[in-house]
């Protein structure tokens, strides 16, 4: 990690969803509308921070003050941080990574007598877990990812920070997508639980930043 510019946090951002092409005109994605992400982005210029914003196909401003980085596919986005988190001090994971993509993309559109007329199906392969590559050399980075989760999500809350050896884990249910609102749980390696209800995103964001890294004191 090189050192800080003029002493400034530099935070990178992940934002929305990924898009996974089956061809020129027809894709698989998700929900996310990058409301959380860009909030993020946008609470971390107004504390000081440079920002780097990686956004998946979204149709939101670039929060004054920040970077931004459009990206398609979760390949894309891997390939984009791949550079960003080098050189960062800081990393929020909001982006809805697609964690499957069609094993092939189709030059044209995909045909009915290409597909089959009675039923067709798409084979999809895994796309890699950006997360989890990156954080293989997090060093002192503050690293915050999220877990989207139905039903009582703590437990797999907990083991996704474990395994992708986050610092903070943000849990959050299927209401918060495509709302200005949401209502979460922010797990730290620590052990620390804060529980945030019924929140605008732009609150929760600014409690996000205030997160303290590693080893830093509150
Ligand atoms: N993530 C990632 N790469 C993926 C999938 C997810 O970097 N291929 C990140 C997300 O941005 C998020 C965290 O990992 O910060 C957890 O994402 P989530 O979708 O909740 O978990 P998955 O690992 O995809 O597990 P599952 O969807 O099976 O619950």
């Amino acid at each position: 990690m090189s050192p800080r510019r003029g002493g400034r946090r530099r935070v990178v951002v992940t934002a929305g969803p990924t898009r996974e092409r089956i061809d020129p005109v027809r894709y698989l994605s998700n929900d996310s509308s990058g409301i959380m992400g860009f909030a993020i982005a946008e609470a971390a210029v107004a504390a000081g921070d440079e920002v780097t914003l990686i956004a998946g196909p979204v149709g939101l401003p670039t929060p004054r003050g920040a970077r931004r980085v459009d990206v398609e596919s979760a390949r894309e986005m891997q390939a984009a941080l791949r550079e960003a988190f080098k050189e960062c001090d800081a990393l929020f994971m909001a982006a809805a990574v697609c964690d499957f993509r069609p094993k092939r993309c189709f030059r044209g559109k995909w045909r009915k007598k290409e597909a089959g007329q009675e039923r067709a199906s798409l084979e999809l392969v895994p796309n890699p877990d950006i997360l989890s590559s990156l954080t293989r050399r997090k060093g002192d980075r503050l690293v915050v990812g999220f877990a989207l989760e139905t039903g009582d999500g703590l437990r797999r809350a907990k083991s996704k920070l474990e395994k992708k050896r986050m610092d903070y884990v943000v849990l959050n249910g299927p209401s918060a997508l495509n709302s200005s609102k949401t209502s979460v749980t922010i797990l730290g390696r620590d052990g620390s639980q804060r529980c945030l209800a019924d929140r605008t995103k732009r609150a929760v964001a600014k409690v996000l930043v205030g997160l303290p890294a590693p080893g830093e004191a509150r």
